[in-house]
């Protein structure tokens, strides 16, 4: 049995200002007010770890250190077997320090040439507490890359992932109907099951 939350504030472990909206929006019905890690100030510990679990707990438990009150936080990334799982938990970085997706689809394009063209999102979320006990969750979605890149309503990778049933990438996806199938409604549709039922 996961443990139930049942604090009155929580740390949302993240600096990036549309995880926070998006995070905060999820915890509005359960009366829990959501911090950010940034304007409590907290530190961004290096994510070092080697899978997107193990990064979420790190995030999550350094918020925790630094505030001494519950916190979440998650890590995602697009992963394509066929490259050995790459661009997974270096999802962001292959896009190099400009933050150009472009570059980092082609990339992909070029690295992918006829092998298989699966691919899935994954996001792992972590919710640690002060005591040091944590839950962990994570989510998914299969699809298929596509090229050329199609769509500009979605950010990263979006362009090219084309969910399983859909003949849409998520780049063309209203922003609500994606939040309707995504790895990190999934992951945040297991945590509130488990740990947020009323
Ligand atoms: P992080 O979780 O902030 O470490 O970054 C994960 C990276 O994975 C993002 O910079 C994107 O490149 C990619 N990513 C994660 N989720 C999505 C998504 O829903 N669409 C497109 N790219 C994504």
């Amino acid at each position: 049995m996961a443990r139930l939350f049942n604090e009155p504030e929580l740390i949302i472990a993240t600096h990036n200002p549309g995880k926070l909206r998006e995070i905060a929006q999820l915890f509005e019905p359960f009366g829990v007010k959501a911090l950010s890690a940034g304007e409590l100030g907290l530190p961004e510990p290096m994510e070092d770890g080697l899978t997107f679990t193990a990064n979420a707990e790190v995030k999550a438990r350094a918020a925790v250190e630094g505030s001494d009150k519950p916190a979440v936080s998650d890590d995602s990334g697009l992963v394509v077997p066929a490259l050995g799982g790459d661009p997974g938990i270096y999802s962001a970085r292959w896009a190099g320090p400009d933050k150009n997706f472009n570059v980092a689809m082609q990339r992909i394009q070029n690295e992918l040439g006829n092998k298989d063209r699966g691919a899935y999102f994954v996001a792992a979320l972590a919710l640690a507490w002060p005591d040091g006990h944590i839950e962990m969750f994570e989510g998914m979605v299969h699809g298929t890359l596509v090229w050329p890149p199609r769509g500009d309503l979605g950010f990263g990778y979006d362009p090219i992932f084309q969910p399983d049933g859909y003949d849409i990438t998520f780049g063309e996806f209203e922003p609500s109907a994606k939040h309707a199938i995504s790895h990190r409604a999934d992951a945040f549709n297991q945590m509130v099951a488990a740990c947020f039922a009323p």
